[in-house]
């Protein structure tokens, strides 16, 4: 495939309803999603898990992007055939994850900031000639009481920035994702305000540093109530919620916005990305860039186990459809069953 522009590149990751596919987990963290299905976590089986999705029947019409780990660009499937070749074939993109994980902020070192700038440029290089069109930057940020700080914000979105403008110097577009956790008590409005104040400083930042921000993608949270709070705010006041916050700080040149789950339930990261869809009109799309939500179902369903590998292709590819429909704003409940 052969694209004029990073536009292009970005454009196609989302067109008629397509999202993202995260399978950029590292290995440690794929280890802990096999230790769940009592699956050992070999180069073989990390293999043949994700040569099974990128296989499935619903990667074609739903799926425009796949994110990578760095062993994943690397791999053949068992026929041979590169697994970057395959997503091709289905018509979707590899992107790979370049940060290289988090350490303790010296200024706050109960939060974070997230690694990786030293030799990103060599790596993006490399990562280009391997078949990568974009790549993926996470930031981590803790809401509790005083998190997060002021340093914290700043750190990462400043980082997130540089990211991006080596990435795009290397004809690859970033997805710049800020991460606000759900992990607490915290309210909505809590939510609200935190991921507010992140993506104001972050897009800040990117304009500073001259990033295309029509070759960027955003990957936030949505805003929700802690996981651990109380009192859960319904679908639609997630929806509204989340369209207001981005609606107040995302430029119009933006060309989309795909979400991360973050340990929501698989019908819950589908139902508020339809409800956000269906009451609101935006210059940016709103898709969806699901790890655990897209492929839980399908991680069961396999169990390490090569005689169940139809009915985790089945399961993803069912996720992956009611996905597509609720970037379009088309999904109902009842197609769940
Ligand atoms: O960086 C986070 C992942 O790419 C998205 O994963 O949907 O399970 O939060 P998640």
């Amino acid at each position: 495939m052969n694209f004029e522009s990073l536009e292009d590149i970005a454009n196609h990751i989302v067109s008629e309803g397509k999202g993202i596919l995260a399978a950029d987990e590292s290995t440690p963290t794929i280890t802990k999603r096999f230790d769940t299905i009592d699956t050992e976590s070999t180069e073989e089986n990390r293999r043949d898990y994700r040569e099974l999705l990128f296989r499935a029947v619903g990667m074609k019409n739903n799926i425009g992007g796949v994110i990578l780990f760095d062993e994943t660009l690397r791999q053949e499937a068992k026929d041979g055939t590169m697994l970057s070749d395959i997503i091709y074939a289905q018509g979707a993109l590899p992107g790979i994850k370049v940060d290289k994980g988090i350490k303790p902020l010296d200024s706050s070192p109960d939060e974070n900031l997230t690694q990786g700038l030293d030799g990103l440029d060599e790596r993006c290089a490399e990562y280009f000639s391997l078949g990568a069109k974009f790549t993926k930057w996470r930031a981590v940020i803790k809401q509790d009481g005083s998190f997060p700080s002021d340093d914290c914000l700043k750190a990462n979105m400043e980082a997130l920035a540089e990211y991006a403008k080596i990435v795009q110097n290397n004809n690859m577009v970033p997805i710049v994702e800020p991460e606000v956790l759900m992990d607490g008590s915290h309210s909505i409005e809590d939510c609200y305000s935190a991921t507010s104040r992140a993506l104001e400083m972050l897009f800040n930042s990117l304009t500073d540093h001259e990033v295309n921000i029509k070759g960027t993608i955003l990957k936030p949270n949505m805003v929700t109530s802690g996981s651990t709070a109380s009192e859960q705010a319904n679908i639609s006041l997630v929806a509204e919620k989340t369209v207001k916050c981005l609606q107040n700080s995302l430029p119009d040149d933006l060309p989309a916005v795909t979400f991360l789950s973050g340990g929501q339930s698989d019908i819950d990261s589908t139902a508020h990305l339809d409800k956000m869809n269906k009451i609101s009109s935006n210059p940016w799309k709103l898709s969806f860039s699901y790890g655990r939500a897209l492929q839980q179902a399908a991680l069961k369903a396999w169990s390490g186990n090569v005689e169940n590998e139809t009915a985790a292709q089945e399961a993803f590819s069912h996720r992956a459809k009611m996905n597509k429909l609720a970037a379009l704003g088309e999904w109902e409940s009842s197609l769940e069953n």
